[in-house]
């Protein structure tokens, strides 16, 4: 891992590409991302109740929805705050006796030189509380930021509830 990623799929892949390439059992079907575009903080809100409904949809329990949401809140509010304009992405996953939330955000500057120190609780470069990336990595299941040099910045994140119906 070199010093403008950090956690567990790497830099430069596509939504649904994440966890193992090629469309297969973890990637949403085609067509079914939403898009939600953040430019300022309503456009939080809109993400936020985007995450919630897909989240039910999905079968997670309510603190599982919460969780999702809380999330969504922390890296579109980033976007928001260090970086607008961005979007973020949300996809459904399903794997054998799993359901899954598949969450991007994506924007195209400024970048985060450093990941490491970005990822430290309390770390913040406009007074916030530095919370918002340790938090939502806490949130979900899985949690990959990529920033290469001369970009802007890619969250990716997954959590997974036990599939209902298997
Ligand atoms: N999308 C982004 N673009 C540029 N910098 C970002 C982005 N998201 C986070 N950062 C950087 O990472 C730091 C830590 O983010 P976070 O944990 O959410 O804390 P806070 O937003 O309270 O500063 C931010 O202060 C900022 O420097
Ligand atoms: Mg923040």
């Amino acid at each position: 891992m070199n010093d403008r990623t950090w956690g567990g799929f790497g830099p430069g892949k596509e939504p649904g590409e994440g966890a193992g390439g090629a469309p297969g059992a973890c990637s949403p079907e085609a067509g079914a991302w939403t898009h939600v575009p953040i430019r300022e903080e309503c456009d939080v809100a809109v993400a936020r109740r985007r995450a919630r409904e897909l989240a039910r949809h999905q079968g997670f329990p309510e603190s599982g929805v919460e969780a999702i949401a809380t999330a969504v809140s922390e890296v579109a509010r980033n976007i928001v705050v260090h970086a607008a304009p961005g979007e973020i992405v949300l996809g459904a996953a399903s794997e054998p006796g799993r359901r899954g939330v598949v969450v991007v955000a994506h924007d195209e500057e400024p970048g985060i030189p450093d990941l490491q120190e970005a990822m430290r609780d309390g770390f913040s470069t406009s007074g916030g509380l530095g919370l918002g990336l340790p938090s939502a990595r806490r949130f979900m299941d899985e949690f990959s930021i990529a920033s290469p040099p001369g970009g802007g910045t890619t969250v990716t994140m997954k959590k997974w509830t036990h599939d209902p119906d298997e």
